[in-house]
C-alpha cells in the first residue's frame, strides 16, 4: 500500500478488541516518535506507554469513559515539560558539541536564544512543549498506519487528573493527549464504516 492508501486505511477507532499488537510494531511507532522533529531539537516531552490495567481502568474514568481507551493494546501518554531548565538546556548544547565535534563555546549564540526559554515563564514554556508533542502524535499516527494497527488521537481527557495519575507534576511534567494503539472492532465500531470525511483539497490548498 502507498502512504496515502495507508492514511484512507487508518481512522481513529472508538473501539478495539482488546488484541495485542506485537512489541516490534509498537517499538516502530515509539521510534518514529523519537524521530519527530521539534523545536530546536530540544525533545521537552515524555511518552508514556501503558499497558497496565489498573491504570487504564483509572484513565479510563478521567477520559470521558471513551471505551478504547480500556480496549487498547498499548495507551500513549504524551506529557510536555513545564518549565525548561537550564540543566536540560545545558546538556542538550552538550550533546550538540558531542555529536558535531565543537567546542561549547562554538554555541554561545545558540545558547542565548535557548536561554529565551529559560526566562520565559512556565505558561508560556509549556504552550511550547506541548505544541511539540502533537508533531510527535502525528508521527505516531502515521507511523500506526503503516504498521496496519490502529491509533487513536485523544484529547478530550481531564488533564488534571491525568496528571494526578502519574505523578506528572512532581516530574516537571503535564500530560497533553493520549493515543489508543490497538486493533479496531470491525464487529462494533460503526466508525470503521463511515467514508473518509475530509475538505475538499480546493478548500484548504490555496495556491498562489
Ligand atoms: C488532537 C486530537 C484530539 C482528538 N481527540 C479525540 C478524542 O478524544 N476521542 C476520539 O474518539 N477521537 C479524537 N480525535 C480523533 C478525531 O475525531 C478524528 O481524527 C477526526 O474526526 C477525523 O477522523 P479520522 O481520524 O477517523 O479520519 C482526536 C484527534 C486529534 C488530532
Amino acid at each position: 500500500m502507498t502512504l496515502i492508501e495507508q492514511l484512507n486505511w487508518r481512522y481513529s477507532a472508538k473501539k478495539m478488541n482488546g488484541t495485542k499488537v506485537p512489541q516490534e510494531k509498537i517499538e516502530n511507532i515509539l521510534e518514529a516518535i523519537r524521530l519527530a522533529p521539534t523545536s530546536f531539537g530540544l525533545q521537552e516531552f515524555k511518552v508514556f506507554v501503558i499497558e497496565s490495567k489498573e491504570l487504564l481502568e483509572k484513565i479510563y474514568k478521567e477520559a470521558c469513559q471513551q471505551t478504547q481507551v480500556l480496549e487498547c493494546s498499548h495507551l500513549l501518554v504524551f506529557a510536555a515539560t513545564k518549565k525548561i531548565k537550564n540543566d536540560n538546556i545545558n546538556a542538550y548544547l552538550q550533546s550538540v558539541a558531542n555529536n558535531r565535534n565543537l567546542e561549547l563555546s562554538a554555541l554561545d549564540g545558540f545558547k542565548s536564544m535557548l536561554n529565551g526559554l529559560v526566562e520565559s515563564s512556565e505558561e508560556k514554556n509549556f504552550i511550547y512543549t506541548s505544541k511539540q508533542t502533537y508533531i510527535a502524535l502525528g508521527y505516531a499516527t502515521i507511523a500506526a498506519a503503516i504498521e496496519q494497527v490502529d491509533a487513536t488521537p485523544i484529547e478530550g481527557f481531564n488533564p488534571r487528573a491525568m496528571d494526578e495519575i502519574l505523578d506528572l507534576k512532581n516530574q516537571n511534567l503535564g500530560s497533553v493527549t493520549l493515543m489508543s494503539i490497538g486493533y479496531r472492532d470491525v464487529e462494533n465500531d460503526k466508525y470503521l464504516y463511515f467514508p473518509k470525511l475530509r475538505k475538499k483539497a480546493d478548500d484548504i490548498f490555496i495556491r498562489i
